[in-house]
Parts: C-alpha cells; sequence; structure tokens
C-alpha cells in the first residue's frame, strides 16, 4: 500500500504536539510503520532538503531541523502521501486553513511543525534516507497475531 514519510519537526516536538499529531494520522485510517525520535545531523538535514540548496533559506531550514529532536514516521494507507499534505495544509501555516495541522497550530513559515513527503517520488527516496528496511514494519508482521488489539485483551482467558 502507498506509504508517506512524515517527519514531526523540532517545534512540534518542544510543543508537545506529537500525540496530537499520531492521533489525527490513525484515526484518519493510516497505518504507522514506521517511528522514531533523532536529531538529524546537517548532513541528513541537507540531503532531505536537497532540492532547497539554493535557496536563501536553506541554512536557516538546516540549522532549525538539526536544532533538535524530530520525531520520523512512515505512514501506509490509501491516497496516504496526498492526504497528509491535506491534513498538514500549506506550507505557510498563515495560509493554511483551519482544521489542518499547520492551520492549527502554527503562525511561522519557518516553524511550520511537520513535514510530509510530497509526491511518489520524494515518500521514496525520504523513507530510504531515513529509515533501514528492518525498521518499517512488514506487511508479514501486521498480518499476524502480534498485531491484531482484540488478542491482546483481556489479559488472562
Ligand atoms: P516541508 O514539508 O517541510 O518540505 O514543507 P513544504 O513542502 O510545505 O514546503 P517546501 O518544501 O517548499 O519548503 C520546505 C521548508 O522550507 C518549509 O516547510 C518551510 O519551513 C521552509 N520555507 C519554505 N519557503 C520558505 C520561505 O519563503 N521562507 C522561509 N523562512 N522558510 C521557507
Ligand atoms: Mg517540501
Amino acid at each position: 500500500d502507498e506509504r508517506t514519510f512524515i517527519a514531526i519537526k523540532p517545534d512540534g516536538v518542544a510543543r508537545g504536539l506529537v500525540g496530537e499529531i499520531i492521533s489525527r494520522f490513525q484515526r484518519k485510517g493510516y497505518t504507522l510503520v514506521g517511528l522514531k525520535q533523532v536529531v538529524p545531523s546537517k548532513d541528513l538535514a541537507e540531503s532531505h532538503y536537497e532540492e532547497h540548496k539554493e535557496r536563501p533559506f536553506f541554512s536557516g531550514l538546516v540549522s532549525f531541523i538539526t536544532s533538535g529532536p524530530v520525531v520520523a514516521m512512515v505512514w501506509e494507507g490509501k491516497g496516504s502521501i496526498a492526504m497528509a499534505r491535506a491534513m498538514i495544509g500549506a506550507t505557510n501555516p498563515l495560509a493554511s486553513a483551519p482544521g489542518t495541522i499547520r492551520g492549527d497550530f502554527g503562525v511561522d513559515v519557518g516553524r511550520n511543525i511537520i513535514h510530509g513527503s510530497d509526491s511518489a517520488d520524494s515518500a521514496k527516496r525520504e523513507i530510504a534516507l531515513w529509515f533501514k528496511s528492518c525498521e518499517l514494519l512488514t506487511e508479514v508482521v501486521r498480518s499476524s497475531n502480534l498485531y491484531v488489539p482484540s488478542l491482546w485483551w483481556p489479559i488472562e482467558k
């Protein structure tokens, strides 16, 4: 199924929005197949945003994204790439509709809380950049009993 790369940026993590954001993707019906918290290296940040390397805001963007913990995730489900972008909202939070993550929680284009892949090619590239394949759930794990909540309750039969 379609997978997208989502990262909660240092401002989103510091402001305690991790649970809220994860909850939104879960309630939409997407499956979390990868999750980790990392302070990205400069190399990782520069590779991630390499399409912007000639832009005036590039060095500020890289120092911001490496300034603290980022919660990196891979979400899977039908239409997840475009739908995650819709749920995130416009790049500038002031232009993002209320109801979107940036529209609900931000006001500054340089502190816009969250990243989402913008295309199938970007998703593939970013997932490979941030995660090893052994860090992502496989179909085998998700279809096994270990992933079915009702089988974990009650504890005693
Ligand atoms: P990402 O999901 O982070 O990639 O954002 P995006 O896809 O909505 O926007 P884009 O890829 O064009 O820009 C990447 C990031 O650079 C944005 O999230 C902003 O934080 C920052 N950025 C983009 N445009 C500007 C700008 O005009 N000024 C400043 N200061 N930052 C910008
Ligand atoms: Mg982008």
